[in-house]
């Protein structure tokens, strides 16, 4: 059965000067989710944003706030996000020491567990734990920034998601994450959740999710 596509909007590449505007904005245009990219400068090279900062996106917005966080220590910070207002909290599998207990954790907090690989891990990585989380996130660039192309070698992840899911039964989302556009959405289709950074926000917002979900 296939599912619809629904579109999370990584806020990114929203002017941080009108954050509430934005969301209300792009929530309008037909977002369903709204991605937040949470960076500290040493998982990734960048910084963005914190737990303070998602319980205030939290007051204002109305949809589920997907939260993946690129940040070494996780479990250190877990709690913070999910007291902030996080929906999904994804984690990456090259940050976590114990990536089954902190996936337990997460849940324990009342937040729906995600897990996540650099474009480098195989997805042997994530394997054991596809049976305890509700949303697997294959990033498509490098993570770090937004605006970077789309990496047509993971596509085959995304494929083999989506068959291991039939064949064991399990229920996870898979999102695709990085240079999702009106041209690289061809090959997701095998995804339940995309996220778009720059093809949103550069873009009519409603024109750009419309075009996203009409593949
Ligand atoms: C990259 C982030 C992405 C990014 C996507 O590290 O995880 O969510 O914002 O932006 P675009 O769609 O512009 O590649
Ligand atoms: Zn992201």
């Amino acid at each position: 059965m296939e599912r619809v596509k629904l579109i999370a909007p990584s806020i990114l590449s929203a002017d941080f000067a009108h954050l509430a505007a934005e969301i209300e904005a792009v929530t309008t245009a037909g977002a369903d989710w709204l991605h937040v990219d949470v960076m500290d400068g040493h998982f990734v090279p960048n910084l963005t944003l914190g737990a303070p900062v998602v319980a205030s996106l939290a007051k204002v917005c109305r949809i589920p706030l997907d939260v993946h966080l690129m940040i070494s220590h996780p479990e250190k910070y877990i709690a913070d996000f999910a007291k902030a207002g996080a929906t999904y909290l994804t984690i990456h599998i090259e940050a976590a020491t114990n990536p089954r207990k902190l996936i337990q954790e997460i849940r324990k907090l009342g937040c729906r567990p995600g897990i996540t690989l650099r474009p480098g891990t195989p997805l042997t990585a994530i394997e054991p734990f596809l049976d305890e989380v509700d949303l697997v996130l294959v990033m498509t660039v490098e993570p770090g920034f937004g605006g970077q192309s789309f990496m047509v070698d993971q596509v085959e992840k995304i494929r083999l998601l989506k068959q291991w899911r039939g064949q064991q039964g399990l229920k996870y989302l898979i999102e695709v994450d990085g240079g999702v556009n009106d041209k690289t959405v061809r090959q997701c289709q095998d995804a339940d959740v995309l996220v778009a950074g720059n093809f949103v926000f550069k873009n009519d917002y409603a024109k750009a999710i419309a075009t996203l979900k009409a593949h």
